[in-house]
């Protein structure tokens, strides 16, 4: 009787419909390995989904990725080396090319027949988007992410260093697509003066992916305009968000008084259960190509990033809810509903998941 009570509460905990970071239906989407200028013909291993990946790049430029798994005694890859278009691992000395075939097995002596098994296991997709190399462990169901600001001449692009937190990368793409947190949790940066009350907006979705943008006045302190009496000070401003399954965000403010456009994209990847890799970028119209304005750019957003995660590495339950019903909803979180169902949908439609 204990036991089938135990069970009973184990099997529960097991069925919760909440969106892990290493729930299965993951292995069937995009997520960033790293950044492109990361990969290079030095090896290296990223982590992702509970699993190590070793990523180098080609002499004619072509990235490949592989599990960072030697078939033979299960090395780490990423300790070997490439010789041209090929990998050798750095333990018995086997070499992989192009297509991870092995083609070389140095104990075996020249000319010797070499299993078909003696190959490396790779994801199912590899792109690149955006200076970032993606990967799909199987075969992708969501769309690999772009941004549209990002291939606008007018925009100049300024990455944060890559954050590690413990998180859950569900609960980070709800916090990153939330709008009733400001005036709260970036109380130190920007939030103080920025209104309580959210404005009724829609979101339009397409699939994998949705739309919500509203206008709203706020005061803009930072305009020179309104010092000069060129502006008013209370002005008005819109927000974009774009989502993309499953942890994939962009969010574009549009000073529509004064002018300027500033776009952060984050990308948030499942390392393990409890942790979360966070690139972000900036793309900026309004900086005038000032290295130093970019910096400071950049400082700030680490700094409303790091009030985030103050409360984001604190959850107790690291998953995002996907039953409708478990948590209280309101008007102001129309993007974080559509998020749950986008992604229960996805967990849905993918296969033994
Ligand atoms: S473990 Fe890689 S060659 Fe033996
Ligand atoms: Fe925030």
């Amino acid at each position: 009787m204990r036991n089938s009570l135990a069970m009973g509460s184990s099997t529960l905990l097991a069925m919760s419909s909440g969106l892990g970071n290493l729930h299965p239906s993951l292995r069937h989407a995009w997520h960033p390995l790293c950044r492109s200028s990361e990969v290079t013909s030095e090896p290296r291993s990223f982590r992702l989904l509970n699993e190590n990946y070793v990523a180098y790049r080609l002499d004619d430029g072509a990235v490949r990725v592989f599990r960072d798994l030697c078939p033979h005694r299960r090395a780490p890859l990423s300790l070997g080396a490439c010789e041209g278009a090929t990998l050798r691992c750095a333990y018995h000395g086997w070499v992989f090319d192009a297509n991870g075939v092995c083609v070389e097995i140095p104990a075996l002596g020249e000319g010797a027949t070499l299993s078909s098994r003696a190959r490396l296991e790779g994801p199912a997709g590899v792109g690149e988007s955006h200076d970032m190399v993606f990967i799909s462990p199987e075969a992708p169901r969501t769309p690999l992410p772009s941004i549209a600001f990002a291939e606008d001449p007018a925009f100049e692009r300024g990455d944060l260093p890559v954050m590690v937190t413990r998180a859950s990368a569900g609960l980070l793409a709800d916090n990153f697509l939330d709008m009733a947190h400001f005036p709260f949790v970036h109380a130190g940066t920007f939030g103080a003066g920025e209104a309580r009350e959210v404005p009724n907006y829609a979101v339009t979705r397409d699939g994998y992916t949705f739309v919500a943008a509203y206008e709203h006045e706020f005061a803009n302190r930072e305009d020179p305009g309104v010092s000069e009496g060129l502006r008013p000070l209370i002005q008005r401003r819109r927000l974009t968000y774009r989502y993309t399954a499953p942890f994939h965000l962009e969010l574009a403010i549009e000073f529509l008084d004064a002018g300027g456009t500033n776009v952060i994209g984050f990308f948030l990847v499942p390392v393990d259960d409890e942790t979360v890799r966070i690139y972000s970028s900036l793309w900026r119209d309004d900086l005038g190509g000032s290295p130093q304005r970019m910096r400071e750019a950049i400082d700030f957003e680490i700094a409303v990033v790091e009030e985030d995660l103050r409360l984001q590495s604190r959850f107790e339950i690291l998953e995002l809810p996907l039953d409708i019903t478990a948590e209280v909803h309101t008007r102001a979180d129309k993007t974080t509903v559509e998020l749950r169902r986008i992604l229960a949908d996805f967990v849905a439609e993918v296969p033994n998941s």
